[in-house]
């Protein structure tokens, strides 16, 4: 498993300091929607300034027309970062058109599609897609992998299924980790390290557990000793 950390911070200070503290470690820094809004291309380069090693997930979840978000992926690949995501919900065509687009790169960022977000709960997510969370998590990755996708996000309790559906090979990001069950927040299905070892997730994201910590950079020690130990 390879840790990723959300850099959600109300400000770039704080989430470069945050980087600071991290940069002797092997982590993933996940640029979000407050943090890309606010600071853009030039957070990016800040990061990339901290450690040149940093890999970086670009967290924007693209979901529009299949040609604009064909443009964006290209924008995105262009920024040079190693990951980004889009909504499973955009449909098969913008897959394709995304990948299709994106084939021309020689290093070109792996893409993940987003099934089910992780602050949904059974009753709210059928409200929307009228399909269990596990029924439409598989059949949105299946979708995914068919269309050349590198993996998917969703919640650690169906990272298992879906490889099963797909291939063991077939990535999947999982937000909605408590390392050491804290506090869940607005997540609704979290799961511990072991569990996300156990369910095969290949990238644990965690947030508010490492930068609300009083000692991130500890947390994350902390983290990356479990995580080598299972
Ligand atoms: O603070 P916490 O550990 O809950 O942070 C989870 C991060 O993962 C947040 O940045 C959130 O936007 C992101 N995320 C998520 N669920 C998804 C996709 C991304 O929680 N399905």
């Amino acid at each position: 498993m390879e840790l990723c950390v959300a850099l959600d911070l109300p400000s770039a200070e704080e989430n470069l300091a945050l980087a600071e503290s991290l940069k002797g470690y092997d982590v993933w820094m996940k640029v979000g929607f407050r943090a890309y809004i606010r600071d853009g291309k030039a957070f990016i380069e800040a990061l990339k300034a901290i450690n040149p090693d940093f890999k970086i997930f670009l967290d924007l979840k693209l979901y529009d027309i299949p040609n604009t978000m064909a443009d964006a992926a290209e924008e995105i690949a262009k920024l040079g970062v190693d990951m980004f995501n889009i909504h499973a919900s955009a449909g098969s065509v913008a897959m394709k058109t995304v990948m299709e687009r994106l084939s021309s790169y020689d290093k070109r960022p792996l893409v993940l599609a987003v099934t089910a977000l992780t602050s949904f709960d059974e009753a709210n997510f059928q409200a929307v897609y009228e399909k269990s969370i596990d029924e439409k998590a598989e059949q949105f990755a299946k979708m995914s992998y068919e269309n050349g996708l590198d993996g998917v996000v969703c919640s650690s309790f169906e990272s298992r299924a879906i490889k099963n559906a797909t291939s063991d090979t077939f990535l999947t990001l999982c937000p909605g980790i408590r390392p050491f069950g804290e506090d869940a927040g607005d997540q609704q299905r979290v799961a511990t390290l072991e569990v996300a070892n156990e369910e095969g997730v290949d990238y644990p994201v965690v947030g508010r557990p490492i930068y609300k910590d009083e000692n991130p950079q500890a947390k994350v020690e902390q983290i990356l000793k479990v995580i080598q130990s299972i």
